[in-house]
This record gives structure tokens, C-alpha cells and sequence, in this order.
């Protein structure tokens, strides 16, 4: 038998004699019904991940049809293989608890399965950095397919798309501007076909950064799941995965720091989820490249936000893929760019870009010199509130907030959130500050989705849109309010955000990049010393798992023994 290694030789089982793994391997692989002929063929595995739990990858079966076509024509074997899945909705306590285990799987299932290459199909908000995390440290040629956006639904007239307009409507439920049935009226049209959320949130966003690091094929990041474009990207996909065989185009190549540095530009002039932070920092963090804040501000200053999408505008993804999507806007963004970084497809990002764009509408995609606005969407704040950071979407929040003194009213976890925020006795003003603890990374709560804190009933109902809220916590994507979130190190870990105390005054100012606590350090020692903090100290299992490895916000919420074993410089 050939020494040569491809396909299903790849990885025998080890039974001490090499020639009896292949010949039970291919008897075994005989039993599925292919013929020897296809059998020794290169393999292209495709991480597989429909779910009954994961709405947005309804649609994987035709797609999956669509790459096997691609791969088969292009000469090798498809094979695809399961991996878990991750709906954002349907996960608790939050799914971000759930990303680093899926990167795992991820990693592993290529490692250890014969594969030459493989495809990532994903699309839910932590799929693609999951995905893309088991890649990068798989360290095999990889190329992803993502879901693409939903199309939106209508009521009585409006467009309404997952899930900028579900919070939007619900904010005005709570203040009584809803009724009842309306919104249930509501709820039916707001996530209407397969795919992902419909405008510019977490999986949009990491769909985005996928194409601008060179991960997918050029122009799929935003074809809506279900047009006929997306199946003929599928296809492409595969015959491009083909192409990858024997190439050095590895994802741990591809991600590097320039092409890390323009996948942060593109999440700028997106105006793209704060999210991805997190997770283009922990993709990275697996290639050993690190991402940190003060590079997120000096870019910001930079990158003007050239995208018109909810949550930040008015568009959806349907109209982003409809005005040129990631093709254009990496045009427009070209003398900013690193044009020698490689791609998973063989060309420079300087080669795909180097036709003009066929047509653009500027109503959702600007040109450079006359930009939505001048600076990025995103803007990293420092302070004694946050010594290692968080982070602002400002392009998302009112600006006359941006310079704020405020009283702190403080949460002491999301159950106390509950409890009273809606409380008519609550102590609250809108000029105060909302404070949540205790729902970071290291919170038994895991970092939700919980940095957007309604406003307070009482005052909702007054007329009252935005506040000032501060937590460790994260938010959606597709939010939108002026919310300082990940706040590193989290309270649970020890953060001065766990010393905050109501009537307590915080400082916000945008312009000098600082959240500040503004209490005497005397005290803030003696309250630090009298603290009591109850770290998570679950028994077993993958609980167990995450309590001992995960690290902060500005380490990506990875896990300390994923990241590469010569470590971050
Ligand atoms: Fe899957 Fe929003 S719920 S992308």
C-alpha cells in the first residue's frame, strides 16, 4: 500500500500494523456505500452543525447538498461529520458559556478524523468563533461557509427584522405604547425565514470578519440564507475547499496580525457588535496574535463608519447584500488596509479587491470621505472603573451622554436586576448610572447578553430611551444604547466594578476614553477588604472546566490551556 498519505489514510487507528488500519478503515468506510474508486479520493470533511436547538442553521441540509456537489466536482470525497451546534436562544445560563466547548469539538473532530481539508458550516452569533477558534488550532486548510442573514418579516406595514426590532418593540410594550396583542402580532414576524439575525448583530458581524480575514469566499459573508446565491456559494465553497489540498493556506496562517488589523477595521466601519471583540480577540489569541484595546481606539480614531445598518441605521442585511456587502465597503477602506494579507482562496486581499465595485448604494454603504460617521462604531474606555478595559458602542448610543456624572444605582446580580428594577419604589433618576455586578466571565451567570438593562419601568414609561449603564456583562448585537460593557476585570474576579456602591458618583467621558469610579482609593481599599467574593466552584464536568480556565474579556473568554502553548507576547 502507498506510503503516500491522503484521504482516508490520514490518521490511521492505531492497531500496531498500519496496512490493517487502512484495510479495515476502507471496509468500514465500504459499508456506507461508496465505491473504492471515491474512496481514494482526497476528503473534504464539512463540520456540520443543524440542530433542532438552532433555528438560524434550519437550512443546512440544502446548503450541505450544495458543498458535497462542489467538492464531488472539484475530484475528492465529501464527508461531513457532526459537530454541537450553538442557538443563541435556546442555550442557557448564556451560549457564551458554550463557545470555547464547540471549539473544541471542533478542533479535535478535525484533528482526529482523515480529512485533507474542511469546510465550517455556521452561522448562530458563537458558531463562527467557535468554529473558526477549532481551525485556527487544528492548524489544517480550512474554509467557511456561513448561514447568511434572514430576510425580514412585515407589520402593518413596517419591515421588522430580528432582533434590533424585538427590542424595540418590547421597550415600548413595557412603557404601554404596546398592546398586548400587538405585540404577539409581532413576535410572529420578527425572525420570518432561515438564517441569522437580519441586521448588523454578533453573527453578521463575525460573518463580516470572517470575509475580511480572508476565511470564506470573497462576496458571501451577506447573501440571505435563502437565495439561490447563497447554494451557489455553498457549491463554491466546496470546490474551493478542494483547492485548498496541499496548500499551506492553513486558517493558523491565515490569521495573523495584519489580517487580524483589518478585520478590526472592518468591524469599525461596520459599526459591527461589540461581541466580536471578544471573539476576534480569542480567534486571534489561538494564533498567537493579540488583540488589545488600545489597539481597538487607535484604529477607531481612524475608520469611519461607513454602514448604514440596524442597530446603529436603518438598513438590514438584506439591503447590505443588496448595496454591494463586504466587497464594496473593503474598497472603500483599501488605503487602510493590509492588501498583502492571503486568502483562503489563493488571492491577495489586494487581488480581490483590485476591480471596482459593479454597483453600490450609498444609502447603506458611504464612501470613505463622506462617511455615516467619522470615526469607528466602537471605542474602548479605561479608568479605575476598568483597568483592563471596556468597551462602548458608541455609534450605538446618544452622544449627550457621552460626557456624564451620574449617581450609580447598583444591581448586585441579575436575579437583583430583576427583583427591582421594575420596583415603583426604585430610587432612580434618568441621570443616574446602571450598574450591574456580577455577570462577567468569572459570574456563575457566564457573561450574558445582559448589559443592556431596560430602563427602569417608572421611568420608561415617563418617555425615558437611554441612560448610562455599566456591567460586565455583555449585550447583543443587535442592541443598541449608550452601555459600557465588559468591564475587565469582572467583578466576580475581583473588579473595582464589584465595589461600587448606590449613591456612589461615576464619571463617563468618551473623549478622554475613561469610566472612573469617584470614591477615595482609602475607601474603596477598606471596601475591597471587607468584600467576600464566592467564586464559582462548580463540582464537575464541563462547569467545572470553565470555571478553572476561563479567562477575561481582554483575553478573548478563552480558556488558559487552548491558548497556544508558546503563549501571547
Ligand atoms: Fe442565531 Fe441571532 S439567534 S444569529
Amino acid at each position: 500500500m502507498s506510503e503516500h498519505t491522503h484521504g482516508l489514510q490520514h490518521g490511521l487507528t492505531n492497531y500496531g500494523d498500519r496496512d490493517f488500519s487502512l484495510y479495515l478503515r476502507r471496509s468500514f468506510a465500504q459499508s456506507m456505500g461508496y465505491s473504492r474508486a471515491l474512496l481514494s479520493k482526497p476528503v473534504v470533511g464539512i463540520a456540520y452543525t443543524p440542530s433542532g436547538f438552532n433555528n438560524c442553521h434550519r437550512h443546512f441540509p440544502e446548503l450541505l447538498d450544495a458543498v458535497k456537489r462542489g467538492v464531488l466536482a472539484a475530484g475528492a470525497l465529501p464527508i461531513a461529520f457532526p459537530t454541537i451546534s450553538l442557538g443563541e436562544v435556546f442555550l442557557s445560563p448564556t451560549s457564551l458559556k458554550y463557545r470555547n466547548l464547540m471549539s473544541i469539538d471542533t478542533e479535535e473532530m478535525i484533528r482526529a478524523q482523515p480529512m485533507d481539508a474542511v469546510v465550517l458550516m455556521g452561522g448562530c452569533d458563537k458558531t463562527v468563533p467557535a468554529q473558526l477558534m477549532g481551525a485556527v488550532s487544528a492548524g489544517r486548510p480550512a474554509v467557511m461557509l456561513v448561514a447568511g442573514p434572514m430576510m425580514t418579516g412585515r407589520h402593518r406595514g413596517e419591515r421588522l427584522g430580528a432582533c434590533t426590532d424585538c427590542r424595540r418593540f418590547w421597550a415600548r410594550y413595557r412603557a404601554g405604547e404596546v398592546a398586548e396583542a400587538e405585540i404577539s402580532q409581532v413576535e410572529g414576524q420578527l425572525a420570518v425565514t432561515a438564517g441569522t439575525c437580519a441586521v448588523m448583530g454578533t453573527a453578521s458581524t463575525m460573518a463580516c470578519i470572517a470575509e475580511a480575514l480572508g476565511l470564506i469566499l470573497p462576496g458571501s459573508a451577506a447573501i440571505p440564507a435563502v437565495h439561490a446565491d447563497r447554494l451557489r456559494a455553498a457549491e463554491a465553497t466546496g470546490a474551493a475547499a478542494v483547492q485548498l489540498i496541499g496548500s499551506e493556506r492553513t486558517a493558523d496562517r491565515i490569521v495573523n496580525a495584519k489580517s487580524v488589523e483589518n478585520a478590526l477595521r472592518a468591524l469599525l466601519a461596520l459599526g459591527g457588535s461589540t461581541n466580536a471583540v471578544i471573539h476576534l480577540t480569542a480567534i486571534a489569541g489561538r494564533a498567537g496574535v493579540k488583540v488589545s484595546l488600545d489597539d481597538l481606539n487607535r484604529l477607531s480614531d481612524s475608520t469611519p463608519v461607513l454602514v448604514n445598518l440596524k442597530p446603529v441605521g436603518n438598513g438590514y442585511m438584506e439591503d447590505f447584500f443588496a448595496a454591494g456587502a463586504m466587497g464594496a465597503l473593503l474598497r472603500e477602506l483599501k488605503p487602510l488596509l493590509h492588501l498583502e494579507c492571503m486568502t483562503v482562496t489563493g488571492e491577495t486581499l489586494g487581488e480581490r479587491l483590485a476591480s471596482a465595485a459593479a454597483y453600490v448604494d450609498r444609502s447603506i454603504i458611504a464612501e470613505r470621505e463622506k462617511p455615516f460617521e467619522p470615526q469607528g462604531g466602537l471605542v474602548a474606555l479605561f479608568g479605575n472603573l476598568a483597568p483592563k478595559g471596556a468597551v462602548l458602542k458608541r455609534s450605538a448610543a446618544d452622544a449627550k451622554l457621552f460626557e456624564h456624572e451620574g449617581r450609580a444605582v447598583v444591581f448586585s446580580s441579575l436575579a437583583d436586576l430583576a427583583a427591582r428594577i421594575d420596583d415603583p419604589a426604585l430610587d432612580v433618576t434618568p441621570q443616574d448610572v446602571l450598574v450591574l455586578q456580577n455577570a462577567g466571565p468569572h459570574a456563575r451567570a457566564c457573561m450574558p447578553e445582559a448589559g443592556y438593562l431596560p430602563i427602569p419601568k417608572k421611568l420608561a414609561q415617563r418617555g425615558v430611551k437611554d441612560m448610562i449603564r455599566i456591567s460586565d456583562a455583555r449585550m447583543s448585537g443587535t442592541a443598541y444604547g449608550t452601555i459600557v460593557l465588559h468591564v475587565t476585570p469582572d467583578a466576580a474576579s475581583g473588579g473595582p466594578l464589584g465595589l461600587v456602591r448606590s449613591g456612589d458618583r461615576i464619571r463617563l467621558s468618551v473623549k478622554q476614553r475613561r469610566i472612573d469610579l469617584l470614591v477615595e482609593d482609602a475607601e474603596l481599599k477598606a471596601r475591597a477588604a471587607a468584600l467576600k467574593p464566592a467564586p464559582m466552584q462548580p463540582e464537575r464536568g464541563y462547569a467545572k472546566l470553565y470555571a478553572q480556565e476561563i479567562l477575561g474579556a481582554d483575553e478573548g473568554c478563552d480558556f488558559a490551556f487552548l491558548r497556544p502553548a508558546t503563549g501571547l507576547p
